[in-house]
């Protein structure tokens, strides 16, 4: 082969493809954690939902009252905890910690798992109202010790369902309830005011 003709069919391609790769695998790894399905930071406390919300039966609503009061859904306070935990397993390393946090006035610094990017607006009453499950958008919380992401923050998902909500919760296991011919909004002030 011609010195020119293997650099032009053989070096080049090669070099242009790793440098794609670089580009990919440097875009994929630094990627912000808000967009990473399946993030699931370690808790100051290790809290699971599998033993409240699953075995336990406790309602989400319970600890996350704002769910359909509020943009916010709201993380519970301590005072909550120890409604139970004054009585419930009181021995444990983990509720003696919780209960020292808790008598040292100390608020509790949970770990945010989802996160939304400041110019971006979402509120969880017309979700809840609109007769979505939690499960829709975050998973099988009730089966999980460690909560993890497991919906897509990425705007086209949001307008997957916005645009179709049927077909989007098809493909989810929980679809009780869900007025029939909603839509969510596409007008791009609806998200970001
Ligand atoms: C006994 C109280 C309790 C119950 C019941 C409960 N949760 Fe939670 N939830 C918490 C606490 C505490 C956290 C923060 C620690 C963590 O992320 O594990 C949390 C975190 C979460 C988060 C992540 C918040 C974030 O930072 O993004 C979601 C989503 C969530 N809960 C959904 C649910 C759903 C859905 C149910 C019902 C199936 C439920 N929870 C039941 C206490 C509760
Ligand atoms: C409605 C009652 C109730 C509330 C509220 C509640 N828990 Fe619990 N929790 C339980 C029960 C019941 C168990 C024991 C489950 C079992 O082992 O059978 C438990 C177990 C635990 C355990 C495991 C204990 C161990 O070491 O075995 C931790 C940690 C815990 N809870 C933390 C919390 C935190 C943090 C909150 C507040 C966000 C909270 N709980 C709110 C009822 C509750
Ligand atoms: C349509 C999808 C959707 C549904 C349905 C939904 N959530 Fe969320 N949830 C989100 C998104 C998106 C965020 C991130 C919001 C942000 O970062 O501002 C979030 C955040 C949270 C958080 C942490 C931040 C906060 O608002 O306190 C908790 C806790 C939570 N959800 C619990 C619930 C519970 C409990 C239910 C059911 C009653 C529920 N969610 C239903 C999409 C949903
Ligand atoms: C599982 C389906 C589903 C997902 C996922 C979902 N939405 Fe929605 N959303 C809806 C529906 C349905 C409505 C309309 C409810 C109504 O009109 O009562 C709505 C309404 C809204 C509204 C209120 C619009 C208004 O006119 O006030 C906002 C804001 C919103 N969604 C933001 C978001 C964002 C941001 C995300 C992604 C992070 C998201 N939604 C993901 C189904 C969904
Ligand atoms: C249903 C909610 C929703 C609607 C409607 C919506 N967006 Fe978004 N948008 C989001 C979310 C969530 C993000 C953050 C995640 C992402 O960047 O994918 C975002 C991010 C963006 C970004 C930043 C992208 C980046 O890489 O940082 C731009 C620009 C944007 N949207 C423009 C628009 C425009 C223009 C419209 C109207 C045609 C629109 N959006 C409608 C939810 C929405």
């Amino acid at each position: 082969m011609h010195p020119l003709d293997r650099l032009l069919r053989v070096i080049l391609p090669l070099g242009g493809l790793a440098v794609l790769g670089m580009v990919v695998l440097v875009g994929w790894t630094t990627q912000p954690n808000r967009y990473v399905e399946g993030y699931a930071p370690e808790q100051p406390i290790p809290f699971s939902h599998k033993v409240h919300a699953g075995d336990n039966q406790i309602p989400c609503l319970y600890c996350h009252g704002g769910a359909d009061k509020s943009r916010i859904a709201g993380v519970p306070s301590l005072e909550l905890c120890m409604n139970c935990h004054q009585v419930t397993r009181t021995s444990t390393d983990n509720i003696l910690n919780l209960t020292e946090l808790y008598q040292s006035g100390q608020p509790i610094f949970w770990e945010r798992v989802h996160n939304l990017p400041d110019h971006v607006f979402f509120d969880h009453r017309p979700h809840v109202k609109a007769g979505i499950a939690c499960q829709v958008c975050h998973g099988e919380v009730e089966k999980m010790e460690v909560l993890r992401q497991s919906m897509s923050l990425r705007m086209g998902n949001c307008l997957d369902c916005h645009r179709n909500m049927h077909d989007y919760i098809r493909k989810a296991e929980y679809r009780k309830d869900v007025k029939p011919d909603l839509v969510g909004a596409e007008n791009c002030f609806a998200c970001h005011r």
